[in-house]
């Protein structure tokens, strides 16, 4: 522990991983900045002096790159902490006290700073979580409320508050909406505030997720040029300030969006802030993901290095359209293609209010007797029986206005007592903040699994945003509305905290009718999720392009349905890039489709792990070209399987002429390239198996022959001796 708190010296605190450091410094008056954001420097020593270069000086200065700037003193830039005190005051400041910096465990060491408010009995910890190798940051505050009486106000409590002293800023950052997810826009950073946020409530990243891409200096590269990726682990409403300030400089704020949010902070007690996650480079974005998708995968992700279970799911095959000999009539489908388990999808519950659509139901899950009149126990059974495991899909934390859950217990839904009601795809949200509802929500899984302890997969979706957000619970225990939002989170995961304490293993998807939920604090819960209800393979394209920036390919559900007319080749070498599933009916196919499908199984079979554990390079990109290219590596440089598509289906235009360059190979070694995933009949780009060495195929690279009468092609790369 080192303390300033007499002296005022001034102190140096460098949170530093592999390549990278942050250096704070405090000033005479020992309030903290940070002094600097880039590649490690050779001697720590130089740390300190890293600021005399630097002319920040106004009569703001100390403010413009404070590390948590407070509000209400002599700060006139966006604050990322707001207080409102016991008394009304409505001001802080945060002077450094002390700082420390443990290893949690090998590879994870925590810097923490505290700071206080010379005036009130507020203190703030700035955490930061450096992951070492993966170079990554976790960065988040706790706030005490040091009053041994009084509440004070939180009006604003970001995560994290950075600051870049660069020429120019880069963004990109994501907008879209159902089955259009993850739509890209990058651009130059201009003087003042641009925001990211979302209001939604839950499934909050429907419009915008809370994750971006920042370069320095120019717009962002794959393999060169520094770049920032950002997100922040939060399953509710975000807010990303980037404000470009009077030196030309960036100042970002991250955290819960405090939009109807004041946050009363109870007598001696404190509020602990969401993680911001960022994957700092100096070598493009390419490198960024894959610190990011190895840290996901070693720390974050159930499983995350583990392996998935390959589906056929019922929902396009059936939608609400099913009975119990129609289901097991398409578990046989799923043995013949040779996935692991049954996906049963909407529509087997509700008995009063039956789920034959989607106005119906939800709420009730008890079977529907008149669909499966022997319940879900049969199915698990029949499932066994048919030599497949079986997984169940849930909506737990919603309800249609028509169900018997709406009847008993209005009181547990969010909405305005004396307002119209609001549907969003005719259902509304239950009331999370109320303990009584958490029991609920955590009883609907608990019960499932108790009652067919072999169900071996969930499905947990989301489809509805808060309307009229209001909380009959909040208001009977006199706690302000304004909690609502950070509440409804908070009892979410309690949720699912206590269900993966009782069931570690069992793997679930977080879906939200598409991406509308994917986060890396849902993400600590869920092995996997489901970036979009779009399964068109030229949207698939880019939607799983721009995931791949922030999550790796296992947590990626792809699957195969009937959203489009292209071939089943194309749409499952596009669900290979993750973990594959289908979504059709296997009895309909055709006898060469259905022999691709379980012969591209079986070649995913020999592949799956490179794709799951392996290093991703985005090869070519289908924003810039016609084509697209991505690759997966394994660690050891062994193997790897390239994915390449013509995405551009204007006739006559077929592959680029030039060679695709592959890279994460070693120079030295020689590899076998062959193509696998072939339709029957289909003659192979390469006419032989191809063996060439890493140092041409990184330098000159292969042309992978992409055509419209051919226009996936999945290689394997195997070294040869
Ligand atoms: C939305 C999901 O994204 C779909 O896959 C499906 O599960 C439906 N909900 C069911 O209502």
């Amino acid at each position: 522990m080192f303390c300033a708190c007499k002296l005022n010296a001034q102190v140096t605190i460098v949170v530093k991983s592999k390549d990278n450091a942050l250096a704070l410094k405090t000033d005479k008056d020992s309030l903290l900045y940070i002094s600097y954001f880039g590649a490690a420097l050779k001697e720590d020593s130089l740390y300190k002096r890293v600021s005399d270069e630097y002319r920040l000086s106004d009569a703001n200065n100390s403010m413009t790159n404070n590390a948590y700037t407070p509000a209400g003193t002599w700060n006139l830039l966006e604050p990322a902490l707001e207080i409102e005190q016991a008394d009304g005051n409505h001001s802080v400041e945060l002077k450094y006290v002390s700082h420390s910096t443990k290893t949690e465990k090998q590879n994870v060491f925590l810097t923490s700073v505290v700071l206080k408010d010379p005036v009130y009995p507020v203190e703030v910890i700035l955490n930061y979580r450096v992951y070492f190798n993966e170079n990554i940051i976790e960065q988040w505050s706790v706030i005490k409320n040091n009053n041994p009486k009084k509440a004070i106000r939180l009006d604003k409590y970001a995560s994290a508050n950075l600051y870049f002293a660069r020429d120019k800023f880069f963004l990109r950052q994501y907008h879209g909406g159902w089955a259009g997810e993850m739509k890209p826009e990058e651009h130059e950073l201009t003087a003042g505030i641009k925001t990211l946020d979302s209001k939604l409530g839950t499934r909050a990243n429907l419009f915008q997720p809370p994750s971006f891409v920042l370069a320095f200096n120019k717009p962002s590269d794959e393999d060169n040029g520094e770049v920032l990726l950002g997100t922040l682990a939060w399953t509710g409403n975000f807010k990303i300030d980037f404000e470009k300030d009077g030196f030309n400089n960036l100042r970002l704020i991250a955290g819960i969006n405090p939009y109807a949010s004041q946050y009363l902070l109870a007598a001696k007690s404190s509020f602990e802030t969401p993680a911001f996650i960022y994957a700092y480079s100096q070598h493009g974005v390419g490198t960024a993901s894959r610190n990011m998708h190895r840290w996901a995968r070693n720390y974050k992700i159930p499983d995350g290095n583990g392996s998935r279970q390959t589906l056929l799911n019922n929902w396009e095959a059936t939608y609400f359209d099913f009975d119990e000999s129609k289901l097991t009539g398409l578990f046989k489908g799923a043995k013949e293609l040779g996935v692991d388990l049954f996906l049963l999808d909407d529509g087997w519950f509700g008995n009063k209010y039956p789920r034959n659509d989607d106005r119906a139901g939800l709420g009730d899950w008890q079977e529907n007797r008149k669909k499966l009149p022997n319940g879900i126990p049969f199915l698990v059974n029949e499932a066994e029986k048919a030599g497949i495991k079986f997984g169940i899909w849930v909506e737990p934390e919603m309800v249609n206005p028509k169900s018997e859950l709406y009847e008993k217990h209005r009181d547990w839904v969010i909405r305005q007592p004396d307002r119209k009601e609001y549907y969003f795809r005719n259902q509304l949200v239950l009331d999370l903040t109320n303990p009584d509802v958490q029991q609920y929500v955590f009883s609907i899984l608990d019960t499932l699994l108790t009652k067919n302890p072999k169900l071996a997969f969930i499905k947990w979706d989301c489809n509805a945003v808060m309307y009229n957000a209001h909380s009959a619970y909040l208001q009977k225990k006199n706690i302000p509305q304004s909690h609502i939002y950070v509440e409804y989170v908070k009892g979410l995961y309690q949720v699912l905290e206590r269900f993966r304490k009782k069931y570690p293993d069992i793997h679930m998807m977080l879906c939200s009718g598409g991406g509308g939920r994917a986060d890396y604090k849902a993400l600590s819960y869920f092995t996997e999720f489901w970036p979009s209800d779009n399964t068109d393979p030229y949207e698939r394209i880019f939607i799983q392009w721009e995931n791949s920036y922030f999550f790796p390919a296992i947590t990626s559900c792809n699957h195969v349905t009937d959203w489009s007319k292209t071939s089943i080749k194309f749409r499952t070498d596009v669900a290979m890039m993750g973990k594959a599933g289908f979504d059709i009916v296997v009895d309909k196919l055709s006898a060469n489709d259905k022999s691709f499908a379980v012969a591209a199984l079986k070649d995913y079979a020999s592949v799956n792990k490179i794709i799951w554990h392996g290093d991703m390079y985005r090869l070519v990109n289908p924003w810039k070209n016609s084509t697209a290219s991505l690759m997966y590596a394994s660690a050891d440089r062994s193997s790897a399987v390239i994915f390449n598509y013509l995405t551009d289906r204007r006739y006559n235009n077929n592959s680029s002429i030039d060679p695709v360059k592959l890279k994460g190979l070693d120079p030295a070694k020689n590899y076998q390239l062959k193509e696998i995933n072939l339709y029957p009949g289909q003659n192979a780009v390469f006419s032989a198996n191809k063996v060439l060495s890493g140092d041409f195929l990184m330098n000159v690279g292969v042309n992978v022959r992409l055509s419209q009468s051919h226009p996936s092609v999945v290689i394997e790369v195997q070294q040869v001796p």
